[in-house]
């Protein structure tokens, strides 16, 4: 049995320009939304990952089209006369619970397999469900599939979710736009790419305001006034983090285009923090550090706090800091796995539940480690740049799930990484 892996080499710095691709976390629920549009929408700066093959065959399942263009899909969504998502699919990817609120916002109803946990926590859609009751939705689950109806139609109605969850926020947000009646959403997850969904639908017809604050208003439309529409994917502010962490890590000057800094916010402080200079533009972002890395404390939290996907990333960085540093994860409840890997490197940290501290040591050597999931994967591959020797990063389809061609990336921008095959483990 052979096995692709990465193997990443000690490497003197990252300079020069990387550009970000499309957002995942964005592009996955435009695919979603384009449900509602019952036509052809064109969808631009869609990273070529992996997660968008799985959503995109979906949509194909349900009775769509999708062709893409390079970065540009069209998903024809005239045909869509199912609302069934088969478990091997939602199994492979959970964002296919993302198309949850456009089923039912088109058919009044949905028939779609539970998605399991994953590595990094149970991943529960409880809030999802309860968001969607509150607008006349009706739940059962049968042999692992949740099915939906709305028996007395479906309505607006004053939503308050009990943790500002993304994918809550954007199911109910969905369902709400064909709604009879205004639907409020309170305490709704403030991330860009609640705010860029919220534009695409916007542009198809639907009268969403304040998404991407913590209010959002969704006045519901008539589901033929929904039409197909034209909307490029808000940059990818975790994979530009991702980029500038590795700048910090080596030293730079690097900078990453394609994203807007007002959506690293968080990120920057801790890399000025930290000592790296950053700049920044209306569409990129540069960051150098010419003298030692100093220790920080990080709370993951929803945005605008840290985000929770940049936090591996972030722990690299703080295990070659000066001093100690305390990282507490409090999104997920089992995100620190990648801790575990970096330790294997020489990394000192200690897990306490949801607290990592983390106490900054001179180098890291490079060995065999395993991706754990796809923010741990990309920073182990950053890590074995910056260990001595070699380091072989194994279960890298985590990482193609994610990161649109991240070797090629890496490599443009001065990383000795590379893709192989060798012997399975
Ligand atoms: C989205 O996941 C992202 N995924 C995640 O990115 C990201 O880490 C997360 O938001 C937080 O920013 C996509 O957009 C595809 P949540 P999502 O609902 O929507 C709990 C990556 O690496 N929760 O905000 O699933 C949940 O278990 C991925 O790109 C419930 O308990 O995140 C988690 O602990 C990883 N019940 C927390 O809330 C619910 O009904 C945040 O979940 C919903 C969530």
């Amino acid at each position: 049995m052979s096995e692709e892996v990465i193997i990443a080499r000690q490497t003197p710095n990252l300079t020069g320009t990387v550009k970000a691709s499309g957002a995942k976390n964005s592009a996955l629920k435009l695919l979603a939304a384009a449900i509602l549009g019952h036509g052809p929408s064109v969808i631009r700066n869609v990273p070529l990952i992996s997660d968008i093959t799985v959503m995109s065959k979906v949509i194909e399942r349900l009775g769509g089209t999708v062709t893409r263009d390079g970065h540009v899909l069209t998903v024809d969504t005239t045909n869509v006369d199912k609302w069934e998502t088969p478990y091997e699919l939602v199994s492979k990817m959970r964002a296919s619970i993302s198309v949850l609120g456009p089923l039912i916002g088109r058919f009044g109803r949905a028939h779609v397999a539970m998605p399991g946990g994953c590595q990094i926590g149970a991943r529960k859609i409880d809030m999802h469900l309860v968001g969607l009751e509150q607008l006349g939705v009706e739940f059962q689950i049968d042999h692992g599939f949740l099915i939906a109806t709305t028996p007395n139609g479906l309505h607006g109605g004053d939503v308050i979710l009990e943790f500002p969850s993304v994918g809550a926020t954007e199911n109910t947000m969905m369902a709400a736009v064909t709604a009879k009646g205004s639907t409020t959403i309170e305490n709704a997850a403030c991330e860009p790419e609640i705010h860029d969904l919220a534009l695409m639908l916007n542009e198809m017809g639907a009268q969403i305001e304040g998404a991407g604050t913590s209010v959002v208003h969704v006045h519901g439309v008539s589901l033929d006034d929904l039409k197909p529409c034209d909307h490029t994917t808000v940059g990818d502010r975790i994979e530009a983090g991702t980029f500038l962490a590795g700048g910090a890590l080596l030293g730079g000057p690097l900078t990453v285009t394609g994203v807007n800094p007002a959506h690293l916010r968080m990120a920057i402080l801790k890399l000025r923090a930290m000592g790296a200079d950053v700049e920044t533009g209306n569409d990129w972002v540069s960051v150098e550090r010419t003298r030692p890395l100093r220790a920080v404390d990080i709370q993951t939290l929803p945005h605008p706090g840290f985000p929770t996907d940049l936090q591996a990333q972030f722990m690299l960085l703080c295990a070659l800091a000066e001093g100690n540093s305390v990282i507490t994860e409090n999104v997920f409840e089992n995100r620190f796995m990648f801790a575990a890997e970096l330790s294997r490197m020489g990394a000192d940290i200690t897990i306490d539940d949801h607290h990592a501290v983390v106490r900054g040591v001179d180098k890291l050597s490079g060995a065999p480690v395993v991706s754990t999931d796809l923010r741990a994967g990309g920073a182990l591959v950053l890590a074995g740049l910056a260990a001595e020797g070699e380091t072989i990063v194994r279960k890298i389809n985590h990482i193609d799930r994610g990161y649109e061609d991240y070797v090629g990336k890496l490599a443009s921008i001065g990383a000795r990484v590379e893709r192989t095959v060798v012997d399975a483990i």
